[in-house]
Formats: structure tokens, C-alpha cells, sequence
């Protein structure tokens, strides 16, 4: 398990990437190799974009492809993280009813809202193999990670 001195300097390269000049997309797939080679636990790390009619669109992501490029506001564990506007932490995705699945080897879920002052624009989603593996220094630190990246996302609007 990192512990704050491994997210802290994560935490760095996320700013270093948001103010390196690469492009939006090129910066969130930094952020999303980044994440899911330093915390061995994430197996699937990527961002949502939110798009007109209360839908999401994937963007950069890291892990395997996923069936579910657009999720609408209030399905799955992600469309209803962006319907509360509020973080979800699932340790155990057998217990959710309401959950969309992408592999059959996750065993749980954080999703992050990223916000543009108040306004919602995107999500950042995490995927483990992992029971139960999400502490409070998890959600801590990629809360933080969706802060930092927040320009990044509103910058380019999905069609
Ligand atoms: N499991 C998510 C769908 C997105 S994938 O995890 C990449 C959900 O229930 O919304």
C-alpha cells in the first residue's frame, strides 16, 4: 500500500504533466499510465468526460478496453457518481445492484467527480482486482488527482 510520501510525489507528476504543455488527452493518459503502474491495486484507471444530455464519454484511459464508452447520468456506479456529483467508493462490486461491469476480475470501484468550479465535468474511475482495497488516503489523494486534472477535462468538449 503507498503510503503519503509515494501520492505526494504522484501527486507532483500530475502537476508537472497538467502544466507541461502536452496536449489535454496526451496529459490525462500520462496521468492515467502514471496511476496504474505506482499503486498496484489499480487495474483500470481512466476519465470520463461529461458530455451534453447528462451523459458521460470515456477518455485516456489505461487497462483494458472497455465496452462502456458512454454512460448516462444515474447508470452504473458511474452515472450515479455524476448524478450526486459525489464521490463513490465500492469495495465490493458483487454487492451493487446498480453496477455496469467491464471484466469479470474487478472486485471494486472508486469514481471521483472532477469539477470545473461547480459545474461537473468529469469523472475519474478506478478499477481493482482487489477486494475492500480503498482507503480514506486512496480517496484523499484522488480527489486531489481530480482537482489538478480539471482543466485538462473541461478543455474539450465531447460530441
Ligand atoms: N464499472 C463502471 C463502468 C465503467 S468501467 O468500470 C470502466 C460503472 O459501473 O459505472
Amino acid at each position: 500500500m503507498p503510503g503519503k510520501k509515494i501520492f505526494d510525489s504522484l501527486l507532483d507528476s500530475v502537476r508537472v504533466f497538467s502544466a507541461s504543455g502536452l496536449s489535454p488527452d496526451e496529459a490525462l493518459d500520462r496521468v492515467c499510465r502514471l496511476l496504474k503502474e505506482a499503486v498496484p491495486y489499480y487495474d483500470w484507471v481512466g476519465f470520463y468526460r461529461v458530455a451534453a444530455e447528462r451523459e458521460l464519454v470515456l477518455g485516456p484511459y489505461a487497462g483494458e478496453p472497455t465496452e462502456h464508452t458512454r454512460i448516462s447520468f444515474g447508470n452504473g456506479i458511474c452515472g450515479q457518481a455524476a448524478d450526486r456529483a459525489e464521490t463513490f467508493v465500492v469495495q465490493d462490486v458483487r454487492r451493487e445492484t446498480n453496477y455496469l461491469s467491464c471484466s469479470p476480475s474487478v472486485r471494486s470501484e472508486i469514481v471521483v467527480p472532477v469539477f470545473a468550479g461547480n459545474r461537473l465535468v468529469g469523472e475519474l474511475d478506478i478499477d481493482s482486482h482487489k477486494l475492500a482495497p480503498f482507503r480514506p488516503e486512496d480517496r484523499e489523494f484522488l480527489e486531489e488527482v481530480a482537482r489538478l486534472v480539471a482543466p485538462l477535462l473541461q478543455h474539450k468538449i465531447p460530441e
